[in-house]
């Protein structure tokens, strides 16, 4: 680690000639990026739906001797705090002086205050960040124990009590510790800086131990006094490494302790501010830590400091891919989450992402007192916890956050969510997946002008309709960390691409390459030839049109390479084999069976997630050294290469898209690994001036969805609004023919009441929503088949056949997976005389009579018309009936000659739409008796294991894999992961790296204390008093 801080490196790269752009956008109405039609690409997420109350009670206490039992301490907490409370709103100036007042003593002016979100902040901030700098050349390191008997015994967090009361109380009492840190503060009151001047100092040199001491001497927390302390004994019992003292004595010292530093923290606290971006300087620390991100690019400094971003203006800033985007926002994220104390929600594009995140981000939730909530798959609850003191950062999905946003707007807490930060902006263009986005987006603008919007996207075209759709300033630069080479390939002949010359490339070399003319005929577009220039020492991608020539491709390249590929890191690519052996439960695929050991596998959405994961483990970790892959990677997980092959222009059929094309070679160059990326596109002759106009042409638009499918977007948006907000709609002065339509059409459909009269605007106001309307648009149902799901719920209730769960897995069947679903009706009818009578009830009940499928297998006519989506749809039951009952994907997959990769998906979506139907159904009143029956279904369609490995499960990224492998080693319960040791984990877990071990122990301890501040939530709501008891005053 080069620089000792998390500042700006100033070092000004070639080609990364800033560009900003301010103009001012004009606040006007909102609208819709240019609504023109595009085709839809759809997308993988599923459906929006929300999950359940299926979280299991788990006591994280147990026998546990707690500090939550001591109802006086808190009910003392309490009385201070909502003293506090009132005080504050009174003089909250006039308190920070005072208690600031005391600590500082020759207090450096600073200048402007730049990061300051509110004017609370404005208050006390300069005052803060000089009171806490640490001396950074002080000797002692923050992670040293204290030698100290006494402090021995203690954990972590009430050792930073002694050292808060020992800085609040500024040399009122004297401890070892105080001794060290009051030093530190009063040797440090000169060495404050700016951000800006962050970096100044770090050109000059700061040491590493800047950044221990800093944390340490990080004294305001934004937590009430009262979160404080929870988050404090909650650390105590989970805490493990370090002993708890059990003699009474200290813990009466410690207690009181607390008590006096809790006081002076209520009386002094109001918003968290400090030097890191207005941040506290523990965060830089963290982003070291956790991230080992040592020092921030120019850009990103630039951007932080916008002047926008101080206005809280929305924001839309676009680079290049790998350009560090993520980083902003995160930072932007804690702002708003720490100094602010609102909510926020992360929207990303795919679930794999959302966990992930959610991994990645449970530790910082952990270090800073903020919760993280998934909200993807099924996981999410809607409307979310109301949490008193700690705020929550909602990481979801497009269709998840988009359900979150309605159900705040529905219950008045919409001005909860300070900030929606969209990562992958550009996904507004994408079929009915960005119409969701842009339904969202629209929502928040006309209902929270006070919640902040951020996007961000490698791929923008035309962001001054995304500016004024979003009232946006905008933020772009061409900086990227790793050069980035892109070169086309004809013949044996590599061209650099050079969009400054007349056809686009210029001749760079011949490749070098002996082709037997065998390997010729089995290689002829030489892909051997270039895999071997790099691997297996740097790792490489191709991306190939189709899931088959990913095998295809990955195969044959395995067949003619050199024995010794295979000694390359052998052992752990055995390993490999072997885990995803147990993954599939004694089976391993065939190809991937004679292609790993080369390096070698493909990736694509055939596999299961399981077999997904591993893969993209090994080759994060260079295993495997070669993926061939599909389209899909570009926009999932982070797995960068150093070359980035196209195996041609194509996705499947169609031509590749700019937006594509800049997606897949943008995933070429390590940061901070490789000095350089290249990408090589296979280009046919024929394909030539294709290309040279793929490489000519602007990225391509980003259009309005709305108007998708016969404007089902626009009807969506619609319902939802007269369902939200009637006032909603009456603010639109015109509405156009089409909205008039789909009010028509949504009338017709029974979704909503009232009459439209062009020439009378206020009878639009007349509008309501029906009971199926509000059911619809809360379950997020397809509009086109919300009144077939109501038939047959309706229809259910006369015979809701219960001897297994086959009828309600009928039920929940997704519809839009019937379509590209074709029985194999020998495989039918088997799995029909296999049924119980009883069962069998249920394929007639639905409408699909046994002589229908007799027939159909033995290849007669049939003169009886039976829907085909139906049909279909108890086929797909068929399988998740026996999914349930066999969980394993594989031998499933075999016994209906499916791809496993397609059963797995199936069961997703499954999971995903019993959710909906379970909304759906929480809607209507005739409807009760489902609640029940969904709520556990959905539960057992989301995990499909048994049942002891759900609660493993539960942890974000803990597949099914991982959780037997936990569950086996003694890890049996949320608990014994959030206490668990990583080293131990590493030791005792197969194929588990620090880093995942650490990531799987923070998940689990985050959502075990959101779990536990969920009861603590209740329990106060139940126990609060009334303030309108009849008969008092
Ligand atoms: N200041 C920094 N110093 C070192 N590494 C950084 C810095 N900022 C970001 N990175 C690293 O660079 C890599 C790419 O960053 P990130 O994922 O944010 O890129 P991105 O701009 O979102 O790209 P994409 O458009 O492909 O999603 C990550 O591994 C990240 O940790
Ligand atoms: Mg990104």
């Amino acid at each position: 680690m080069a620089e000792p801080s998390l500042a700006v490196r100033r070092k000004s790269r070639p080609g990364s000639a800033r560009k900003r752009s301010r103009a001012p956008v004009q606040p006007s109405a909102v609208c819709s990026p240019v609504a023109r039609k595009r085709p839809s690409s759809g997308g993988e997420g599923p459906p929006a739906e929300t999950p359940c109350s299926n979280d299991s009670e788990e006591d994280m206490f147990g026998d546990y001797d707690s500090f939550y039992g001591n109802d006086s301490l808190l009910a003392q907490i309490d009385d201070i705090e909502h003293k506090y409370l009132q005080d504050k709103n009174i003089d909250i100036k006039a308190a920070g002086e005072i208690i600031l007042g005391n600590l500082q003593s020759g207090i450096h002016q600073k200048k402007q205050d730049n990061f300051s979100t509110s004017e609370n902040m404005l208050v006390l901030k300069a005052d803060k960040e000089d009171a806490f700098q640490m001396n950074e050349n002080d000797p002692v390191d923050s992670n040293q124990e204290p030698t100290d008997s006494i402090l021995d015994d203690l954990p972590s967090s009430q050792l930073l009590y002694f050292e808060k009361m020992d800085e609040l109380s500024a040399g009122s009492r004297i401890s070892p510790v105080s001794e060290r840190t009051n030093k530190c503060v009063n040797s440090s009151s000169d060495k404050i800086r700016s951000p800006s001047s962050f970096c100044e100092d770090d050109e000059h040199g700061n040491r590493p131990t800047d950044f221990s001491s800093d944390s340490k001497c990080d004294l305001f927390k934004t937590e009430s006094l009262k979160d404080h302390l929870k988050s404090a004994m909650t650390g105590n019992a989970k805490v493990q490494t370090l002993q708890v003292s059990k003699t009474k004595q200290l813990k009466e010292a410690v207690l009181s302790e607390e008590i006096c530093v809790a006081r002076k923290t209520i009386e002094s606290s109001s918003v968290d501010i400090g030097p890191f971006y207005g941040l506290p300087s523990k965060v830089k620390d963290l982003f070291r830590q956790f991230r080992g991100i040592e020092t921030l690019y120019e850009w990103q400094h630039d951007c932080l400091m916008l002047e926008s971003l101080q206005q809280r203006k929305n924001l839309i800033y676009s680079l290049p891919t790998s350009g560090g985007k993520t980083l902003v926002a995160e930072i932007i994220i804690l702002r708003e989450l720490l100094c602010r104390q609102k909510d926020v929600l992360m929207i990303l594009p795919y679930v794999a992402i959302v966990q992930e995140k959610v991994r990645g981000l449970s530790s910082f939730g952990i270090e800073l007192g903020f919760l993280v909530e998934e909200y993807a798959g099924s996981k999410g609850r809607f409307p979310p916890i109301k949490r008193r003191i700690k705020k929550s950062l909602y990481i979801a999905t497009i269709e998840k956050g988009h359900a979150l946003v309605n159900s705040l707007i529905e219950t008045e807490r919409i001005d909860d969510l300070g900030l929606i930060v969209v990562d992958e902006l550009h996904m507004l263009g994408e079929g009915s997946r960005g119409a969701t986005l842009e339904i969202t987006l629209a929502k928040i603008l006309y209902t929270s002008k006070n919640t902040q919007i951020i996007g961000m996207s490698a791929t923008l075209n035309n962001v001054a309709d995304l500016q004024k759709f979003l009232q946006a300033e905008y933020y772009t630069n061409n900086f990227r960390p790793v050069e980035l080479k892109e070169y086309i390939k004809i013949r044996d002949t590599i061209y650099a691409v050079d969009s400054k010359t007349e056809n686009g490339f210029t001749f760079s070399r011949c490749l070098n390459f002996k082709y037997s003319s065998n390997l010729e005929k089995a290689d002829p577009d030489h892909i051997i030839a270039l895999v071997t220039e790099v691997i297996p020492k740097y790792s490489c991608l191709i991306f190939c049109p189709t899931k088959r020539n990913c095998e295809n491709v990955a195969s044959m390249v395995c067949k003619y390479l050199k024995k010794e590929f295979r000694a390359h890191r052998e052992k752990e690519k055995q390993d490999l084999i072997k885990n995803l052996k147990n993954i599939g439960n004694g089976s391993v695929c065939p190809v991937l069976k004679q292609t790993i050991p080369f390096g070698i596998a493909y990736h694509h959405s055939g596999l299961t997630n399981d077999e997904r994961k591993s893969i993209e483990e090994a080759y994060s970790a260079g295993v495997l050294c070669l993926l061939a892959c599909t389209a899909t990677l570009a926009a999932g997980v982070n797995l960068p290469a150093r070359r980035v092959i196209l195996r041609a222009p194509y996705v499947a059929n169609e031509f590749l898209k700019k937006n594509q094309y800049k997606q897949m070679i943008g995933r070429a160059g390590r940061a901070g690994i490789d000095s350089a990326g290249e990408s090589i596109l296979i280009v046919q002759e024929k394909d030539k001036h294709l290309v040279q106009d793929l490489i000519n042409s602007p990225l391509e638009n980003c259009y309005s969805n709305l108007l998708l499918e016969l404007t089902k977007g626009m009807q969506s948006l619609l319902l939802s609004l007269v369902g939200l907000k009637q006032q909603l709609l009456s603010k639109e002065k015109s509405l156009s023919e089409i909205i008039k339509d789909g009010l028509e059409n949504l009338i017709e459909k029974g979704l909503l009441k009232g009459r439209i009269s062009e020439k009378d605007h206020n009878s639009k106001c007349t509008l309501t929503i029906t009971l199926l309307g509000k059911a619809t648009y809360k379950g997020s149902i397809d509009l086109a088949y919300c009144s077939l799901l109501y038939r047959e719920l309706k229809k259910g209730l006369e015979g809701l056949i219960l001897e297994s769960n086959l009828h309600l897995l009928y039920l929940a069947t997704p519809y839009d997976m019937t379509s590209n679903c074709s029985p194999d009706w020998m495989i039918y009818l088997r799995l029909f005389n296999q049924l119980s009578a009883a069962e069998q009830k249920v394929a007639d009940a639905v409408g699909v009579p046994e002589s229908f499928i007799t027939k159909k297998a033995s290849g007669q006519a049939i003169r009886k018309n039976v829907d085909s989506v139906v049909v279909n749809r108890l086929y797909l039951s068929f399988v998740l009936y026996t999914l349930l009952k066999e969980t394993n994907i594989w031998s499933v997959s075999e016994k209906f000659n499916m791809s496993r990769g397609y059963v797995q998906n199936l069961l997703n979506s499954a999971a995903s739409f019993a959710s909906c139907v379970l909304h759906f159904c929480e809607e209507l009143e005739e409807f009760w008796v489902y609640k029940a029956l969904l709520t556990e279904l959905t539960k057992q369609l989301t995990y499909c294991v048994k049942t002891e490995l759900i609660p493993l499960m539960e942890v974000a990224g803990v597949l099914e894999a991982r959780a037997k492998q936990l569950y086996n080693a003694g890890y049996k319960t949320l608990a014994h992961l959030a206490n668990a040791n990583p080293e131990t984990l590493v030791k005792m877990i197969e194929h588990l790296s620090r880093r995942q071990a650490k990531q799987i122990v923070s998940s689990a301890k985050m959502l075990l204390s959101e779990k536990a501040e969920a009861l603590q939530e209740e329990v106060e709501e139940l126990l609060k008093v009334p303030t309108d008891i009849p008969g008092t005053y």
